[in-house]
């Protein structure tokens, strides 16, 4: 089996490299990609860079290229939901885009014909994070994740978001790699660790806890493979 772990920044794969002892570097469209053993599977690792259009190469380039089977996905994400705060995890049970427009024609936001708004997370990892969690004495929120090419700073646009999506965190990757693995049919999982509330204070938030909620989410995400190869 072959599993691809993700994130979009160095700081968010940096504590699953840490964790490996050894693995091999192959420089390709742009991106370095990481293999791995890992208790008798194998793994590849990749930051993507911020953003839609960067996550979906990375994601397609992980399967098409390495072979992945199924994809995890970690990283930071600015609360909507009150209940989310810095250092929270929260997993995605389906994601949408909330910066797709084409509301002129018509059409909901978040969808364009022959997609849909939301993509829905793999259910059996899903329910795998619920042990992760309970043998990690953790509390993780299950909810919508809004993806956008924006980093929001700005109360009344998440508000926006929140009340549109029913988001409860909002993230710049997870619903493009999230159609990137349902057109693949490869099973996928995206946890978030709150670094912020994407509101004005935002950007002062994401600096100050990006580093400690990647660490949050990448030692989930390990734990998520643990339960994988068991
Ligand atoms: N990732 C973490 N915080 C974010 C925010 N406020 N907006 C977009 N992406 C984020």
């Amino acid at each position: 089996m072959k599993i691809a772990i993700m994130g979009a920044m160095p700081e968010e794969i940096a504590p699953i490299l840490e964790k490996l002892s050894e693995y091999k570097t192959t420089q390709y469209a742009g991106n370095a990609y990481y293999e791995a053993s890992y208790k008798g599977i194998d793994l590849v690792i990749a930051y993507s860079k911020i953003g839609k259009v960067f996550s979906t190469l990375t994601a397609t380039i992980m399967i098409e290229r390495f072979g992945a089977q199924k994809l995890l996905f970690s990283g930071v994400a600015g609360a909507i939901s009150a209940t989310l705060k810095v250092g929270d995890l929260i997993v995605a049970t389906k994601l949408a885009q909330h910066d797709l427009d084409i509301t002129a024609f018509g059409h909901p936001f978040g969808y364009v014909p022959e997609g849909a708004v939301f993509v829905e997370a793999d259910k059996e990892m899903i329910l795998l994070s619920k042990e992760v969690a309970s043998d990690m004495g953790k509390m993780v929120q299950e909810g919508v994740i809004a993806t956008g090419d924006q980093f929001v700073a700005n109360e009344e646009r998440k508000n926006w978001i929140g009340s549109t999506f029913h988001a409860d965190a909002l993230e710049m990757e997870g619903a493009s790699v999230a159609v990137v693995c349902d057109a693949l049919n490869v099973p996928f999982f995206i946890l978030r660790s709150i670094s912020d509330a994407a509101d004005m204070d935002a950007s002062f938030s994401f600096d100050e806890f990006l580093e400690t909620s990647a660490v949050e989410s990448a030692e989930f995400v390990m734990k998520m493979v643990d339960k994988l190869v068991e």
